[in-house]
C-alpha cells in the first residue's frame, strides 16, 4: 500500500505526452481566440497594424495610450522627410525621428521609414540643384546618411515615394529628380539603398494606384515587373490607399496579388478614407486579408482629428479618442 503513494515513472511520461496531445488539439480545435486590439488580430494571420505618428504627439497621453494598445507598426508622419533631416546640404538632423523611434523600441513596435527621395517635403537647396552630378551625389548621400543612421531599426523604407504622374500617361511626374538624372534615378536610388542596409526591406509607395485599370498602376507595375527581371532591388509596394467616401476601386484586391505575384510584399500604407464607412474600411482590410503577400495595414493617424484630412473624418477613432464603428469593422475583417 505505501509504495503505491509513489507515481512510477512510466504514467508519469505517459500523462505528461497526454497532456501535450490534449493542448494540441486545443489549439487545433480554437487556433487563436479573437484579439481585442488591431495590432494583436493582425498579428494573428502574421501581419501587422501601423499608423502614421508625428513626434509633437507623443506627450499627448490620450493618444499614446490608444497608439500603444492598438498599434504595432510606426510611420513618422514627416519627421523623416527630407526637409526635416536634410534641411542644408549636410547637415542632417534626426532629433525628431529619433524620438519616434525609441518611442517604438520602449513598446515594441516596428518601423516604417517615409521617405528617402520625394518630389514633395524636399527643401529648396535640393530643388534648385542644376546639374546631374551634384544630384546623384546630393540623392545617394542622402540615402546613405539617413539609411546608415536607422540601420537596423527599419522594418521597411519607402525609398522613392510617388514619381508616377496623374495625368493618364503611365509615366514618371516632373520633378528635379526625373528632370535631371532621368528615368533611372529611381533603380539608383533602390540600389544605393540596398547598398546601406541589405536587411531592410526596400518599397516603393505611391497613391491612386490601387484600381488595377488606372494607366499609372500599371506604369508602377511594369517599372516592378522590369526591376524584379533585371535584378534591381526592390522587395515591396506600398499602397498609400487614401480613397474617398466608397472606399476601394472593385479591382484592389487584383491589384494586389498581380504586384505580389511579381514577388514582391505588398503594403497598405497611408489609409484613410473619407467619412470612414464601415463598409469601405472592410472591404479595404479583407483585400489584402485575401492576398498572402500583403503583409500589413497602416492608417493615416489614429483620432480624426489627428488626419491631414481635415474634416473628412477619416479614422478608426473620433476626436475624443473613441473606437468608431468602422474601428469594429477593421477588427472583424482581420479576423476577430
Ligand atoms: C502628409 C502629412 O500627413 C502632413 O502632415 C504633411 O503636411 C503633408 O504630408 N502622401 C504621403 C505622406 O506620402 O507623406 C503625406 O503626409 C500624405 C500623402
Amino acid at each position: 500500500m505505501h509504495r503505491k503513494k509513489f507515481a512510477p515513472r512510466r504514467p508519469t511520461v505517459a500523462l505528461g505526452m497526454f497532456t501535450a496531445a490534449s493542448l494540441a488539439v486545443i489549439m487545433a480545435a480554437e487556433p487563436s481566440a479573437a484579439a481585442s486590439t488591431l495590432g494583436a488580430q493582425a498579428a494573428q494571420s502574421g501581419r501587422y497594424f501601423g499608423t502614421a505618428v508625428p513626434a509633437g504627439k507623443l506627450g499627448d497621453g490620450t493618444y499614446v495610450g490608444i497608439l500603444d494598445r492598438e498599434f504595432n507598426m510606426i510611420t513618422p508622419e514627416n519627421e523623416m522627410k527630407w526637409d526635416t533631416t536634410e534641411p542644408s546640404r549636410g547637415s542632417f538632423n534626426f532629433g525628431p525621428g529619433d524620438s519616434i523611434v525609441s518611442h517604438a523600441q520602449a513598446h515594441g513596435q516596428r518601423m516604417r521609414g517615409h521617405t528617402l527621395v520625394w518630389h514633395s517635403q524636399l527643401p529648396g537647396w535640393v530643388s534648385s540643384i542644376g546639374d546631374a552630378n551634384t544630384l546623384r551625389s546630393v540623392m545617394d548621400n542622402h540615402i546613405t546618411q539617413e539609411m546608415s543612421h536607422y540601420k537596423g531599426k527599419i522594418y521597411a523604407w519607402d525609398v522613392v515615394n510617388e514619381a508616377f504622374a496623374d495625368d493618364g500617361s503611365g509615366r514618371h511626374r516632373s520633378s528635379v529628380f526625373q528632370n535631371l538624372l532621368g528615368d533611372g534615378f529611381i533603380e539608383e536610388a533602390f540600389k544605393t539603398a540596398r547598398s546601406v542596409d541589405s536587411s531592410a526591406k526596400l518599397c516603393y509607395n505611391d497613391y491612386s494606384i490601387e484600381d488595377w485599370n488606372s494607366p499609372k498602376t500599371q506604369g508602377v507595375y511594369n517599372m516592378v515587373k522590369d526591376f524584379k527581371s533585371r535584378g534591381v532591388p526592390i522587395d515591396c509596394v506600398g499602397f498609400q490607399s487614401h480613397f474617398g467616401t466608397g472606399g476601394p476601386p472593385s479591382s484592389f484586391q487584383t491589384t494586389l496579388s498581380n504586384f505580389a505575384a511579381l514577388g514582391v510584399d505588398v503594403q497598405i500604407t497611408e489609409l484613410d478614407i473619407a467619412q470612414a464607412s464601415s463598409t469601405a474600411y472592410g472591404n479595404t482590410v479583407k483585400a489584402c486579408m485575401n492576398v498572402s503577400r500583403c503583409t500589413g495595414i497602416t492608417v493615416w493617424g489614429i483620432r480624426d482629428s489627428d488626419s491631414w484630412r481635415t474634416g473628412e473624418n477619416p479614422l478608426l477613432f473620433d476626436n475624443n479618442g473613441n473606437k468608431k464603428a468602422a474601428y469594429s469593422a477593421v477588427l472583424t475583417a482581420l479576423g476577430g
